[in-house]
């Protein structure tokens, strides 16, 4: 009885299988061709831009302007069009580039959400989409990309929180959201231990920092926050972020005494603290407390 139940199942999910590996073995470089046409329809109409030439079907995408292929399986590895004045929306076919490892876009004037679709890139390494004109909530399907190791979205116009699930990039080293208007900072970002840059400057965050929040960031070299409505006080668990090297968190609402741990970071070479609410003396411009004393900058 129990046999006769197992055939069942295996016969239910052969053909789906079947069908999933089917689908992956038959997208080629003809896939990456036509969702590279799909970007090149966003800014080609009646356009002399130098793409629209060059992005010819009569010509291999591999030897198109900012694209790269891989050796192995001649697919699309990088894409890289930044800083070429290009515009217009982000296509949901670019999610058929499935060897994609990175993607810069950056410096354009590309607008409008993140196609869901961009959450198959499961390969990607780097995602750099900054300075652009891209709006809509940080989507939590970000968290599928596993693999991903840099993340700018810098300069652009997104709203909402950065989702919990980007706890899902345990490579992720850094972490760049200046100029945006995002709101919350999900804990979960200070659990990612490979993080070594958090650049979360000029956005609209609010709420306070955790007390661990230093507990799992033993790579940490840069921590920008300046420029939001932070508040409460500054943990004390920063003595343990003791890679930093540079720390702003100026421009804040951040109250009470600055710890005394930030006295022990050695490698700190430029502490902003300045427009925020903070009492007392900063201890560690005083040598009586055993400071490194060796900043370039203190504000
Ligand atoms: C890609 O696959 C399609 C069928 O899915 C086929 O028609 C096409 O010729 C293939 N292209 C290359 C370059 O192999
Ligand atoms: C596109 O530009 C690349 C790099 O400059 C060049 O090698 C290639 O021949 C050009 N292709 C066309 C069709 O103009
Ligand atoms: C893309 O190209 C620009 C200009 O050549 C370069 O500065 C940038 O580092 C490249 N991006 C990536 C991800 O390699
Ligand atoms: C590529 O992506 C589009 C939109 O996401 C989809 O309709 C299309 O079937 C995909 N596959 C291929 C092989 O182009
Ligand atoms: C995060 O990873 C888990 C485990 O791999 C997965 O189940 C979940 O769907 C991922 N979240 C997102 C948003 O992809
Ligand atoms: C980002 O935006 C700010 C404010 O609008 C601007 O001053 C800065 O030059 C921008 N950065 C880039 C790289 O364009
Ligand atoms: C961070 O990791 C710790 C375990 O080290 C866990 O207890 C905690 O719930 C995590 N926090 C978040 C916000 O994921």
């Amino acid at each position: 009885m129990e046999k006769c139940h197992n055939y069942f199942l295996i016969g239910l999910f052969l053909p789906s299988l079947l069908s999933t590996s089917l689908s992956i073995s038959t997208t080629n470089i003809t896939t990456d061709q036509s969702a590279l046409l799909a970007v090149r329809a966003q800014f080609s109409i009646e356009s002399r831009h130098i793409l629209t030439k060059n992005w010819s079907i009569g010509f291999s995408v591999c030897d198109w302007i900012g694209v790269t292929c891989g050796s192995r399986h001649h697919r699309v590895t990088a894409l890289n069009i930044s800083n070429m004045d290009l515009g217009g929306l982000v296509p949901p076919q670019l999610g058929n580039l499935s060897f994609l490892v990175s993607l810069d876009m950056s410096i354009n004037n590309f607008r409008g959400e993140l196609p869901h679709e961009l959450a198959r890139l499961r390969r990607l390494r780097v995602l750099n989409l900054g300075v652009n004109n891209l709006n809509g909530d940080l989507p939590p399907w970000l968290g599928s990309f596993h693999q991903l190791q840099y993340l700018t979205l810098m300069n652009n116009s997104f709203t909402g929180l950065i989702p919990p699930s980007i706890s899902n990039m345990s490579k992720l080293i850094s972490l760049r959201l200046r100029y945006n208007s995002l709101r919350d900072i999900s804990n979960e970002v200070f659990n990612i231990s490979s993080l070594e840059i958090i650049i979360l400057d000029r956005n609209s965050f609010a709420g306070s920092l955790p007390d661990y929040m230093c507990q799992h960031l033993q790579k940490l070299k840069l921590l920008s926050l300046s420029g939001n409505n932070l508040n409460g006080q500054i943990p004390s668990s920063f003595g343990q972020c003791s890679q930093l090297q540079k720390l702003s968190l100026s421009y804040n609402k951040f109250t009470g005494v600055v710890p005394k741990e930030i006295g022990k970071l050695t490698e700190l070479e430029v502490l902003y603290l300045g427009q925020n609410s903070l009492e007392g003396k900063i201890f560690i411009l005083s040598q009586d407390f055993g400071c490194p004393c060796s900043f370039k900058h203190s504000y």
